[in-house]
């Protein structure tokens, strides 16, 4: 891949890395950037030797937001028209798990794709912020509803009406953050986590991640159905078989990811 194009793409074994790359807007989510990582992201997702995702950006910016200059001359019906919503959809789509390694701004847009991903890696330099309503609008890729669970009601108000961005370590403390790491080395944090993922069997990564996933954007009730039944389903995999043969015969199991 070129340096020109709007994401790049690398492979590491069972790793896809996904970088944004367009630097001198910090990343601005412009509706072509969204239609990339959708497009990077769902090859991954079809590639069956990749089995974790990683999405990042660079040290100064993971992403400041959808692009303003983009947005600025905007009517109501551009906005429906542009339909940057398919893009968020498609993403939440996607079945393999989704890492974002996260360095300096993680802005409106960009803390939106940070929080369209399972966990999120920070540098110690990593900022997050809504600060939409310093533009007049609010987020639209999901901001209230995704930081209001992962902060709780009252933290994501006060980023949301205020606009004001959190350091990686009040991010850490909140639990926006899993982990929080040296600067030099939070893509490489972010690969070992995503390593021990892929090393986990397939399926049971899958279907766990569906059910913490509907729950949260069901009823507890439903959660517990789809739980229930993935659960019951796991046990007409080869991996659940070999998973315990291997803890009975105390060696390390080898999954297939059937
Ligand atoms: N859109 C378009 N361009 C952007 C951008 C954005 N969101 N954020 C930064 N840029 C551009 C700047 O215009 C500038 O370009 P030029 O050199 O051509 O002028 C370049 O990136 C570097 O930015 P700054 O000079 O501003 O860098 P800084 O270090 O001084 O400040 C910043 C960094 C605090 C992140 C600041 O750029 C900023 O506040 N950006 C806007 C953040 C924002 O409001 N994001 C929310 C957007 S709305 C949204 O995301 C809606 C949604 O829910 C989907």
């Amino acid at each position: 891949m070129t340096e020109d194009q709007l994401v790049l793409i690398e492979r590491e074994g069972p790793i896809g890395i996904i970088t944004l790359n367009r630097p001198d807007a910090l990343n601005a989510l412009s509706p072509a950037m969204l239609a990339a990582v959708c497009q990077a992201t769902e090859r991954l997702d079809q590639d069956a030797s990749i089995r974790v995702i990683i999405l990042t950006g660079n040290q100064r910016a993971f992403a400041a937001g959808a692009d303003i200059k983009a947005m600025a001359p905007a009517s109501p019906m551009d906005i429906l028209r542009a339909n940057t919503k398919q893009y968020w959809d498609r993403l939440r789509r996607i079945n393999k798990p989704l890492i974002a390694a996260v360095s300096g701004y993680a802005f409106g847009g960009g803390c939106e794709l940070a929080m369209h991903c399972d966990l999120i890696v920070a540098s110690e330099s990593a900022q997050f912020a809504h600060p939409e309503i310093k533009l007049g609008i609010i987020p639209g890729a999901g901001g209230t509803q995704l930081l209001a669970k992962a902060i709780g009601p009252y933290r994501a108000m006060e980023m949301i009406l205020t606009g004001d961005p959190i350091n990686a370590q009040q991010a850490f403390e909140m639990g926006l953050v899993n982990r929080l790491i040296p600067v030099e080395r939070y893509l490489d944090e972010a690969k070992d986590l995503a390593r021990v993922i892929a090393e986990r069997p397939p399926v049971a990564v899958r279907l766990a991640r569906k059910a913490v996933r509907h729950g949260i954007e069901n009823t507890f009730r439903e959660g517990m159905e789809l739980e229930r039944r993935s659960f019951m389903l796991l046990f007409d995999t080869y991996d659940q078989e070999e998973g315990m043969r291997a803890f009975l015969e105390k060696r390390e199991p080898r999954f297939k990811g059937k």
